[in-house]
């Protein structure tokens, strides 16, 4: 049997996971939702979960990668034995379901990127309503769709280390330099301030309690995190055992809540600055396709520099996301069928596109579609920390003390898997669940 692939370094993992975690979540969900009237509610409440109650769960989804060494799909078997079938599917089906509407909105933002450089931006709302008509309708968004997932075929297609790392290892860095190039011209606009603090830093007390900004920070967390789909479990389960994963979760996490807030520090002054407040919290792509065209297109030409700039960074961003969600059926499928990468491919890109039709055909079902993967990522996330919180405890213990983890970050670590993760995610999961049903009645 052939050897599995491994990362050719450390750092290269680190990047890989962090490139998957940063997307057009971080750029577009963090901006809408903090901007759903949670505000500074809504980041503390984020931050509180992905700390208290994501990085012990992000751990163990690398542990249960790497100490079994298989794909998302057999990999929970291999734990726990056959009773955990489920964990697999469910890993395999969320991944699938995101990626299949994720790559429309990564053609929309092909089409945004090409209407900066070549085409012109709205420059009223009027005729920003009708920009987001054009490029989310018609044969256009299935060329943006096709673009998108061939791209991602072909990074998957060359291999974890030929395509994932080599990419992943410029483009994050890359990102981060423009993202801060970005926040700091913002922040020179003049409704800059403002923007901070009508949004991001707007502080209501009894949001803190309220159950839709309590659900959207747990949605926020983990869709950003890319945790509980099974992202980390393939990427990890070409470690070695030198990797020491608490510190590199860490890692993961600060740059993903890091790149949120700075596309919080870019997103709220244009939006401020531009009068065009009420668009953010209308609906779920407001921020990212309608006001922020509308907004750079006020810059005139320099602004349509901008632009591209901005919606070419947040194309490298999702393709960096992309090419992780792939990886969980591709592998999955290579592990379980023994099929070569290849045929792997381009059978789980077909079936993608295939699921993406009714996503690309209306906003509605992609909005949906949304919802219930969302809840999926938060049963998932609920399923592994009860795994190795309660199945099999030891196994996680046992990986992370091969990998020489300090006793103290293992107790802890293993405290919270037990006591804390299990309890505060399904309460998490309850209230998604609620709102992600209410959408269907
Ligand atoms: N974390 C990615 C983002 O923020 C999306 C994603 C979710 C990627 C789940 C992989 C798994 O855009």
């Amino acid at each position: 049997m052939k050897t599995k692939e491994k990362w050719e370094s450390g750092l290269g993992f680190v990047f890989a996971a962090a490139g998957s975690a940063v997307g057009l979540g971080n750029l577009w969900g963090f901006a809408y939702r903090s901007s759903e009237g949670g505000g500074l509610a809504f980041l503390i409440l984020y931050v509180l979960i992905v700390l208290i109650v994501c990085l012990p769960v992000l751990v163990a989804e690398m542990v249960l990668g790497r100490s079994t060494a298989s794909s998302p799909f057999i990999a929970p078997i291999k734990a726990a034995g056959e009773n955990w079938k489920p964990l697999g599917w469910l890993f395999a089906i969320a991944s699938c379901g995101i990626l299949s509407y994720y790559a429309v909105i990564m053609g929309w933002t092909i089409d945004t990127f090409f209407h900066s450089l070549f085409i012109g931006l709205p420059s009223d709302m009027n005729e920003a309503g009708q920009f987001f008509g054009k490029i989310s309708s018609g044969n256009s968004v299935f060329v943006g769709q096709i673009i998108s997932l061939l791209l991602t075929a072909f990074i998957v297609l060359a291999g974890i280390r030929g395509g994932i790392e080599k990419l992943t290892k410029w483009a994050m860095p890359l990102l981060l330099v423009l993202l801060l190039l970005l926040a700091f011209w913002a922040s020179s606009l003049s409704g800059s301030w403002e923007g901070y603090t009508s949004f991001l830093l707007k502080w209501d007390p009894s949001q803190l309690f309220d159950k839709s900004t309590i659900s959207n920070s747990f949605k926020q967390a983990f869709f950003s995190l890319s945790l509980g789909i099974g992202v980390m479990v393939a990427y990890s389960s070409y470690l070695d055992k030198r990797n020491h994963l608490p510190k590199e979760a860490l890692r993961v996490a600060s740059l993903d809540t890091a790149v949120g807030l700075l596309a919080g520090l870019i997103t709220f002054p244009i939006v401020m600055s531009f009068g065009l407040r009420d668009v953010v919290s209308e609906s779920t792509v407001g921020t990212l396709f309608i006001a922020l065209p509308t907004g750079f297109a006020n810059l005139g030409l320099f602004g349509r520099f901008i632009a591209a700039v901005f919606f070419g960074l947040a194309f490298l961003a999702a393709i960096t996301s992309s090419i992780s969600l792939l990886e969980v059926p591709v592998s999955s499928l290579m592990d379980k069928l023994k099929w070569s990468r290849k045929k792997s491919v381009w059978v789980s890109t077909l079936l993608i596109f295939i699921i993406g039709i009714p996503s690309a055909i209306s906003t509605d079902f992609l909005d949906r579609s949304d919802a219930i993967c969302n809840t999926l990522l938060i049963l998932g996330g609920l399923l592994i920390s009860i795994l190795f919180g309660w199945i099999v405890p030891n196994r996680y213990d046992e990986d992370l003390s091969n990998s020489n983890s300090n006793l103290r970050v293992r107790r802890y670590l293993k405290f919270m898997l037990r006591w804390v993760s299990p309890p505060i995610i399904a309460i998490g999961f309850y209230l998604t669940l609620v709102s992600t049903l209410e959408k269907f009645v």
